[in-house]
């Protein structure tokens, strides 16, 4: 048995479908059974709880050969970093009381950094909480910037016809695409030869500007003239906490912003076979195509 936290979002959904398809029993979690009721039809187990709720998560990861951990994104947060470390810490002890011997953790480039990279930090915590649990394998994923956050800007595109945010143009970015984080958190969960505390990053197929992917993203949905814009952070600021965004959370996306662009937010490692994944942006293009005209 798997548990597969996040299960109805980007990754875990992808993980938990790999598995079953694979012939593994699957606990799959999140907040809403209804929600996971499409992953039950394929023969998953719900398991509907909040993840801050350690005894529900201790029942949750009862009896499971591995975890696959993570801190969802939480828009309305206060505080973000503590939201992101009251669920950090219920899932530490929650792995301890239930015994679990591997957990994947979805973690981020740059969460080798405790500070000044926005929500990434709550990510270095716990990287740190999980690497202190005795007896316990720990792999962290570090993907790069996640193509399905592109989403966000359809609007945008609908609306004002260009595509924008606050990350510089021609700025090289490790972007990846969440399919490609499932295909090697699916590839770990199956081996199990995962030992000790370790550390893998993920880099997307090739780094990418802002400018490179508004041409593909462009000539994929019939506007090959679609223009970047790099917003002011003041701007990003206002949108987000128009959008409904707690200034928390908008302060840590400016910080994380200002991060990438100043070089902060950065992979530790060149860029080689094994940390490239397969996903280019003129693929995922594709997929934006059909969310964007549906
Ligand atoms: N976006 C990026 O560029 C990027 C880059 C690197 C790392 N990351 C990290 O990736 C993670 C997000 O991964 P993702 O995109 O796969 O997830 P996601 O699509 O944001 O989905 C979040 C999942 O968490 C569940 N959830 C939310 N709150 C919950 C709670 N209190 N208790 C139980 N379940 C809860 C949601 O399910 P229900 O709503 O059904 O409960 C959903 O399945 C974050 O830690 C983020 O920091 C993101």
């Amino acid at each position: 048995m798997y548990a597969i936290t996040g299960a109805t979002g980007n990754t875990g959904k992808l993980i938990a479908e790999a598995l079953l398809s694979k012939g593994k029993k699957v606990r799959v979690i999140g907040r809403d059974a209804a929600r996971l009721k499409p992953l039950v039809d394929k023969g998953a187990e719900a398991f509907a709880g909040s993840l801050d709720d350690v005894a529900a998560m201790t029942r949750a990861f009862t009896g499971v050969k591995a975890v696959y951990a993570m801190i969802p994104p939480n828009p309305a947060a206060k505080n973000l970093r503590d939201y992101q470390n009251k669920i950090g810490e219920a899932l530490a002890t929650a792995i301890t009381n239930a015994r679990v011997r591997r957990v994947v953790n979805l973690s981020s480039v740059g969460a080798h950094l405790s500070e000044k990279v926005g929500p990434v930090n709550g990510l270095y915590d716990q990287e740190q909480r999980l690497n202190k649990l005795k007896d316990v394998h720990v792999l962290h994923l570090r993907p790069g910037f996640f193509m399905e956050n592109l989403y966000w800007n359809i609007d945008l595109i609908k609306k004002m016809g260009i595509n924008g945010s606050p990350l510089k143009p021609d700025l090289p970015v490790t972007m990846i695409a969440t399919q490609d984080i499932a295909a090697e958190a699916v590839r770990m969960l199956s081996d199990l030869t995962f030992a000790g505390k370790s550390v893998k990053e993920l880099l997307g197929q090739r780094d990418v500007t802002m400018a490179d992917v508004t041409r593909a993203l462009g000539k994929a949905i019939g506007k090959p003239d679609l223009k970047y814009v790099q917003f002011p952070y003041e701007e990003a600021e206002k949108a987000m906490l128009g959008m409904g965004l707690s200034p928390s959370v908008t302060q840590a996306y400016v910080e994380m912003y200002h991060a990438f662009n100043e070089g902060i937010v950065r992979p530790t490692e060149k860029r080689s076979k094994k940390n490239t994944t397969q996903t280019s942006i003129e693929e995922f293009a594709k997929s934006f195509t059909a969310v964007y005209k549906g």
